[in-house]
């Protein structure tokens, strides 16, 4: 064999070895990356085979330590509830949230204002300032996922149960709280509802033009923000399957009504480049101020809107359709009304000659209305595209068959008050059918938590009743 034969041997011989170590490094990497994909396809599971609505429910697992009380935390908590939480609801021995005995209709039984807040809930009462009580707290926090709470500012600290003691105990633990107010000048107050809707900008825009700013029916403030609460909470404990641990979701109220009100700033924004020309004031000739004014029944959207009487008005409160002069339907309107002329009038032709008009179009509209019961209006409407909507009253949708049919209004049976109806879960989900059952009595479920989440044996109980941290005081003592 030559030298250079040799060289060349050598060199083959090394490009093998190269060639066999990276064949091996491929297989290495790809083996790797083989491994991952197994790994992540054991966090993604199978599509269940189960049939729809049998694989559980959303929230199935999920323990909730509900210290809400009043309306917004326990809508929050009961949402979640519907949607297969354990939901725990503490409450103070004896009284319990206040809210059980406040516009009480049936003597001696829970208020619907608690029931119809609380429903597929678990109560027990602990009190939260006797040590033993604190004991309790510490050992349901490490059986929980979140603690939710809407407490007065400072409330849930003064009882030892800061974010740093909560997740010491328990680093997986979300802690969600409603506040009237964010850090800033007012963040110390107690809030209610109202206080919320005035202070988020929803009352200074809503009512007549001229006359005060108006809070409205729909619980803004406390609904709204407990909704917005219970995203925040089901957004943490997604974010949790990933981290491992919990964090703080706030929501303030004044927070929650602004943005409900959002569209309201956005004119407040336009207001700086002209009128805001859906507005009826724009139509009748009168100044816009500094600010975004009340609009009486004008639609928030782009597309005029006015509420306007219906057959039998002048004895039934609630005989009014909200009707709107959507633009690709003008033609049907024109049509239905009997003023087919409007179709080609250039007065009345196109969506911005009929701005300035708006007041005379709809008070020839409600001529027609008037001539109609609101149903029968709907489905003469309906039928030609046309948008509006009946007022309802809360008699109609309690009655509302529809409303029964889809779960959105549930009548539950109650051991001291009888049967009651309430709202159900409005969130249809096809794979998480609502649980919605009847609200706890106070402490109903004291021993069973104990026993069951908190393993205490019957000796604890015992102990723990004796106590006196899961009993009202003696009467003398509450007279004291
Ligand atoms: N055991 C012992 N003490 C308990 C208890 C229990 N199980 N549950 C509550 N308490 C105590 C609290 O620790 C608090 O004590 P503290 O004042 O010594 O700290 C006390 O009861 C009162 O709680 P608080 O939240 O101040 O109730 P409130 O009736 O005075 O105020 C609100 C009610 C709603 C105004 C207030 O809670 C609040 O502003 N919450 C935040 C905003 C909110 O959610 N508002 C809408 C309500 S729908």
């Amino acid at each position: 064999m030559t030298a250079n034969c040799n060289k060349a041997i050598k060199a083959k011989s090394k490009a093998a070895a190269k060639k066999t170590t990276a064949k091996k490094s491929t297989k290495a990497a790809a083996k790797k990356a083989s491994k991952k994909v197994v790994k992540l396809a054991i966090k993604k599971p199978r599509p269940s085979a189960r049939p729809w609505g049998q694989a559980g429910r959303a929230l199935d697992g999920v323990r909730i330590l509900d210290f809400t009380h009043v309306q917004s935390g326990p809508t929050c908590t009961q949402l979640l509830a519907f949607m297969g939480a354990d939901v725990i609801k503490v409450e103070r021995p004896g009284t319990g949230d206040i809210t059980r005995g406040q516009l009480r209709d049936v003597k001696g039984a829970d208020s619907l204002y608690f029931t119809m807040l609380n429903g597929s809930k678990r109560s027990i009462t602990i009190d939260s300032k006797h040590p033993k009580g604190k004991e309790i707290l510490d050992r349901l926090v490490r059986q929980c996922d979140v603690l939710v709470e809407n407490f007065a500012p400072g409330a849930l600290d003064r009882l030892g149960l800061n974010f740093e003691h909560i997740h010491k105990l328990n680093p997986r633990m979300i802690v969600a709280s409603v506040k009237g107010f964010g850090p800033g000048p007012y963040e110390d107050c107690k809030v209610y509802e109202n206080v919320a809707q005035c202070a988020g900008g929803s009352a200074s825009t809503t009512g007549f033009r001229d006359g005060p700013p108006l809070v409205t029916g729909a619980q803004i403030g406390d609904s709204g923000t407990g909704l917005h609460l219970a995203l925040g909470i089901v957004a943490a404990l997604y974010q949790r399957g990933r981290t491992g641990r919990g964090q703080k979701v706030l929501c303030a109220m004044q927070d929650g009504v602004l943005n409900l009100a959002r569209v309201k700033l956005r004119d407040q924004q336009r207001l700086a480049h002209g009128p805001l020309t859906e507005y009826s004031q724009h139509g009748e000739g009168i100044a816009f101020g500094a600010s975004v004014p009340r609009a009486g029944n004008d639609s928030g959207g782009g597309q005029p809107g006015w509420i306007l009487k219906c057959k039998g008005y002048e004895s039934d409160p609630d005989a009014y359709i909200y009707f709107i002069t959507q633009a690709p339907v003008w033609g049907a309107i024109c049509d239905v009304i009997g003023k087919p002329e409007w179709k080609t009038d250039p007065d009345y032709a196109t969506p911005n000659a009929r701005l300035p008009r708006l007041r005379y179009i709809f008070a020839t509209v409600e001529q027609w209305t008037m001539t109609k019961t609101k149903f029968e209006a709907m489905d003469i409407l309906n039928k030609l595209d046309i948008p509006c909507g009946p007022i309802l009253s809360m008699k109609e949708l309690a009655h509302e068959p529809s409303l029964r049919a889809t779960g959105t209004v549930v009548e539950v049976d109650h051991p001291t008050r009888g049967t009651y109806l309430t709202v159900g879960n409005p969130i249809k989900l096809s794979d998480s059918p609502a649980d919605v059952r009847r609200s706890p009595l106070l402490g109903e479920h004291t021993d069973e938590v104990l026993r069951d989440v908190l393993r205490y044996s019957d000796k604890e109980i015992g102990d723990v009743k004796a106590s006196g941290a899961i009993s009202a005081p003696e009467k003398k003592a509450e007279a004291a």
